[in-house]
């Protein structure tokens, strides 16, 4: 083996240029972005503008691990892709593709890889009922018959209705085959809320400088 050395110092190159390739140039291209305001002045913020994006907060970040644990990304991407990519903005699913900047307070960014379902990037605008998305999770053929979606039934209780009807209890169209027996009602616990205001959260309905709207 004379040639160890080079095989080291070849297999080392190796690493050094893939992790100067694809670490260390994306960090110094997006490591330093910040939130913005839409349209920059002068290449600064302006002032009194709102900046985007915004932290998730409260039960809304409860809920992204709720989406977690859930498996919902086995299924649904949060990205959507630059139009010409595919047909992202001609589905409705954003009116504009999401870029670096979008996912910066991300602590685990979760763009997703299979399209089972929709892009749920900008759900939150296109979907903003509570009641529709709480109806959907516990049978996602109530709102979309022959979904072939799971249905997370087990994120709500079914309990009898005791005195007056629970205030959080979703409404099951009458005769659907879904609804509860007669006397009882379908209550969403703690995850099942942190989830929706998770869903309901997410939303792409801001320009950056480096993104506008495109009107179709
Ligand atoms: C096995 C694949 C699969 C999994 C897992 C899955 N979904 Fe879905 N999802 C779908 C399909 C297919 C649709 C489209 C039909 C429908 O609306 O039910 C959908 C639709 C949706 C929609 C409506 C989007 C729209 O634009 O109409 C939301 C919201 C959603 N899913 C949320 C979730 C959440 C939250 C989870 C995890 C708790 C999850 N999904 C898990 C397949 C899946």
């Amino acid at each position: 083996m004379k040639n160890l050395p080079l095989l080291f110092l070849g297999i080392f190159f190796t690493l050094a240029f893939s992790w100067v390739g694809l670490i260390l140039s994306s960090h110094l291209n997006l490591g330093n972005l910040q939130p913005s305001t839409s349209e920059l002045e002068d290449g600064k913020l302006i002032e009194g503008e709102p900046v985007y994006p915004i932290k998730l907060g409260g039960i809304a970040q409860t809920g992204k691990d709720v989406y977690i644990d859930q498996g919902c990304m086995y299924c649904h991407s949060q990205q959507i892709r630059a139009q010409g990519f595919g047909s992202d903005y001609e589905r409705g699913w954003g009116n504009r593709q999401t870029v670096a900047r979008d996912y910066i307070f991300q602590d685990r960014v979760l763009l997703g890889t299979m399209r089972t379902g929709p892009d749920l990037a900008n759900v939150g605008s296109r979907l903003p009922s509570r009641e529709w998305h709480m109806q959907h999770l516990y049978q996602p053929r109530i709102t979309s018959p022959g979904s072939i979606m799971p249905p997370y039934t087990y994120l709500f209780d079914v309990q009898k209705v005791e005195g007056r009807p629970s205030e959080d209890a979703i409404m099951i169209p009458e005769g659907s085959p879904y609804a509860p027996p007669a006397g009882y009602e379908v209550v969403p616990t703690d995850r099942a809320e942190a989830l929706v205001a998770y869903l309901l959260s997410l939303k792409v309905d801001y320009e950056l400088p480096e993104m506008g709207f495109t009107e179709l």
